[in-house]
């Protein structure tokens, strides 16, 4: 059973520097998207804006969400954000585990944790995984299957089924990219992490229902085809998050998906 909607998840990092641009692209994003039924979009803000945006909440079809590691400590602790004040801030989603939090040295345990502490909370994190670099031998698989069994073993059912998967290529990523993923490549470890699930102990059912959404330079001209040919279940979106239109119009693409 596929997710019901694709998901269109916008990934703004620190790339939006001030209040007002924040509030500005949020409202223009929500607004034009309330006739667009087919999709669930979510959009994550760096953590200081959720607040404010959280009050600019207009419609269901826009959810907000937010990006980083949250404080696991249960103490009192200076510099660090709790799940409940994402939550009471209206954010509902948290992506954590982007491969730029990888690379500053947060490990797949940690991120498992932050998971765990994150769905105390009516919150689903949305959790990135991903090889850096793609090899002949096809050893990035084994980087996978990796990931997936610290992130997920003995996980939980009940958690499981409160997540959302992010499959993001590092090497497809940014303006840096090597090269964008093609849809068949993104078929084809979606159905490997689907049985790498499988061969954790997860029930078909259960791991079926996964949303696996996928990131890496989607843009307007790209965006369909990682759902209707690459089997994924929505998108996350980094620089073409950023301009209202491009995203507008990524978002009338995947509304149109049937
Ligand atoms: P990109 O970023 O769309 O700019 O490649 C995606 C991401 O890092 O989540």
């Amino acid at each position: 059973m596929k997710h019901k909607k694709p998901l269109l998840i916008g990934n703004w990092k620190n790339q939006i520097t001030s209040i007002t641009g924040a509030e500005k692209l949020f409202t223009t994003i929500s607004k034009k998207l309330i006739p667009f039924k087919n999709l669930e979009t979510i959009i994550c803000p760096p953590m200081i804006y959720v607040g404010l945006l959280g009050k600019s909440v207009i419609s269901r079809n826009v959810v907000l969400g937010t990006q980083g590691l949250i404080d696991v400590s249960k103490s009192v602790q200076t510099g660090l954000i709790t799940r409940e004040m994402v939550f009471n801030s209206r954010a509902r989603y948290i992506i954590i585990g982007h491969s730029e939090e990888r690379a500053r040295g947060i490990t797949d345990n940690e991120i498992r944790e932050n998971a765990l502490c994150i769905l105390q909370q009516p919150l689903i994190p949305i959790i990135c995984i991903g090889e850096t670099s793609r090899d002949k031998n096809h050893l990035y698989f084994e980087v996978i299957q990796n990931q997936l069994a610290i992130l997920f073993k003995k996980f939980g059912v009940e958690y499981m089924s409160r997540i959302v998967i992010a499959y993001e290529p590092v090497w497809a990523i940014g303006s840096n990219a090597k090269r964008t993923c093609t849809p068949d490549e993104c078929k084809i470890m979606i159905a490997f992490i689907r049985k790498t699930l499988l061969d954790l102990k997860y029930d078909i059912k259960l791991v079926q229902s996964i949303p696996i959404v996928f990131g890496g330079s989607v843009d307007v001209d790209n965006a369909q085809s990682y759902i209707t040919t690459g089997g994924a279940d929505g998108l996350l979106v980094g620089r073409a998050s950023l301009d209202a239109k491009t995203f507008i119009s990524i978002a009338n693409k995947i509304n149109q998906v049937k």
